[in-house]
Parts: C-alpha cells; sequence; structure tokens
C-alpha cells in the first residue's frame, strides 16, 4: 500500500510537471508560429505548437515511465474511427497516460486567453490522475482519485444550484459541421430557455475544469475524445460533481457525447438534452 501512495504521488507530480512545463511554452510561443494546418476541415486547426507540446510532455513522461502507454490526440488521426481504433489499442494498458497537448487550439491561434493542457493517468481504464492547465491565468487544477480536487492547492467544490433556472452552463461547438453541429445547435435550442445562461469559450477540458471549481454548474459535448475529458472527469468528480455520456451512463475513456454537473441539475440536464 505504502508503495502505491509513493506511487500515485510521483504519477500526480510528473504530471503537474508536465503540464506547467508545456503550458509555459505554449504560451512562450504565441504569435510566433506558422499559419495553421487544417486538419479535416477549415474549422479543426493545428499548428506546430500542439505537436511540439505533444512531444515536450509524451518525452517527459517517457523518461520517468517508459513503460506506460500513450495516447496523444496530435499521435492520431483525425476523426471519430481513427480515435476509437486508438483507444482501443491501449484500452488494455496497466497504465494510459492520455494527453491534450493544447485543448483550445483555435482560441490559441487568436490569443483568446482560453486554452489548457490536459494530462490523465488511467490505469486499466480508469482515470486515478487528472491535471489541467490554463497557462493565461496560471491556474493549475489537480485531482487524485478518492483524494479530492484542488486548484492551485485549494481544494474546489461544485456549486450549490439546484436547478437549472439559477445555473450558467457551458457547451462547445463540435468541429464536425455535418451532423454534430446542427444537433448542439438544437441542444443549445432547448436548455438555453431554462438556464441563467450558455457559455460556448473554446475548451471542453477548462469547461469540465470549471464545473469542478463550481464557477458552471453544468457542461456539456457532443464528438468529443479520450484527451479532452479524462482529467477533466477525474476533477468534477472528485469536485463532488457527476459525469456521465448523455443517456445518463457512468463516463468511461469511450465517452464523446458528455454530460457534466454539480450532480443537482444533472437530471435536469439529461432532460432538455433528451427534447432536443
Ligand atoms: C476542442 C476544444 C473545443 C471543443 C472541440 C474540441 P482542440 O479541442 O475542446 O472546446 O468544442 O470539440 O475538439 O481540438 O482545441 O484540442
Ligand atoms: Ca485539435
Ligand atoms: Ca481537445
Ligand atoms: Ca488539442
Amino acid at each position: 500500500e505504502n508503495e502505491q501512495i509513493i506511487g500515485s504521488k510521483s504519477f500526480t507530480a510528473v504530471a503537474v510537471n508536465c503540464a506547467s512545463k508545456a503550458g509555459e511554452w505554449i504560451k512562450s510561443r504565441i504569435g510566433q508560429f506558422a499559419e495553421p494546418d487544417l486538419k479535416h476541415s477549415m474549422h479543426d486547426l493545428v499548428t506546430e505548437v500542439d505537436k511540439g507540446s505533444e512531444r515536450l510532455i509524451r518525452n517527459l513522461i517517457g523518461t520517468h515511465f517508459p513503460h506506460h502507454s500513450f495516447l496523444g490526440e496530435e499521435g492520431v488521426e483525425p476523426g471519430p474511427e481513427a480515435s476509437a481504433r486508438a483507444l482501443e489499442k491501449v484500452s488494455d494498458a496497466e497504465y494510459l497516460w492520455i494527453v491534450d497537448p493544447i485543448d483550445g487550439t483555435t482560441n490559441y491561434v487568436h490569443d483568446f486567453p482560453f486554452y489548457s493542457v490536459s494530462i490523465a493517468l488511467a490505469r486499466k481504464g480508469q482515470v486515478i490522475v487528472g491535471v489541467v492547465y490554463d497557462p493565461s491565468r496560471d491556474e493549475l487544477f489537480v485531482a487524485e482519485r478518492g483524494k479530492g480536487a484542488y486548484v492551485h492547492g485549494k481544494r474546489m467544490s461544485i456549486s450549490g444550484e439546484k436547478a437549472l433556472r439559477q445555473s450558467l452552463v457551458a457547451t462547445g461547438f463540435p468541429a464536425d459541421h455535418t451532423a454534430a453541429l446542427p444537433a448542439n445547435l438544437k441542444q443549445i435550442q432547448a436548455v438555453a430557455p431554462q438556464v441563467r445562461n450558455v457559455r460556448v469559450a473554446g475548451s471542453a477540458a477548462l469547461h469540465m475544469a470549471y464545473v469542478a471549481a463550481g464557477r458552471l454548474s453544468g457542461f456539456w459535448e457532443i464528438g468529443l475524445n479520450a484527451w479532452d475529458l479524462a482529467a477533466g472527469s477525474l476533477l468534477v468528480e472528485e469536485a463532488g460533481g457527476r459525469v456521465t455520456d448523455q443517456s445518463g451512463e457512468p463516463y468511461h475513456l469511450g465517452v464523446r457525447n458528455v454530460a457534466a454537473s454539480n450532480g443537482w441539475i444533472h437530471g435536469e440536464l439529461l432532460e432538455a438534452l433528451k427534447k432536443a
């Protein structure tokens, strides 16, 4: 048991170190990178800094834990089929690091200060460490399974709003404009009249961290990947909230259509999404 505690502490220390180093580096590169490349549409950008950040994190994790598996966004072909295959390949891993080197690339490209680095460690498919770092505000969100969620060392807990009508919630516009975006717009139409307001700030991982911190009461999105959600899911759960897919099944690494909340409004949020 002792070994496990030491082990999990050092896992968290490495995750924090990677997220801070990568976050500082990407912030220092703002405005100094080549034109972004397009992935599969004009709505889906990638820069050399996304790739550099992933390389930095992968190398650092590799020096500490050479036998652990690694799943990072920029190592996977775009599209849901490729990401399902990539996840499937590593789903048996004893230890799997799940990394989004910049979550919110579009914001990053436009110097809109809401993007993050997201790093999770899963053991046999269950997230045990989750770290999200926001370099613009220098906010570091950290959770360890069973030990709570913290922002800069201060314990976080979810918001107290008991109903949608008192809630500020967030969503994300999917990059896939063929099916996912129209579905998301319908969901906004269903949810917006029932809440105080809706935010679409452009980083799923930070939206999740904000639910954990009690700054948002809920968040939902369609078509996300493990690297967008893994770290944030543990932040929300350890802060006392709830994370499911949009039919109410508990979160697992394969969940793409997510609903996260303070728990109180979860049923109402799922109901509203179902009506969309
Ligand atoms: C995106 C962001 C965005 C969300 C998109 C994601 P990326 O991640 O999280 O908020 O709406 O669905 O793909 O590509 O910037 O890492
Ligand atoms: Ca991306
Ligand atoms: Ca992302
Ligand atoms: Ca990304």
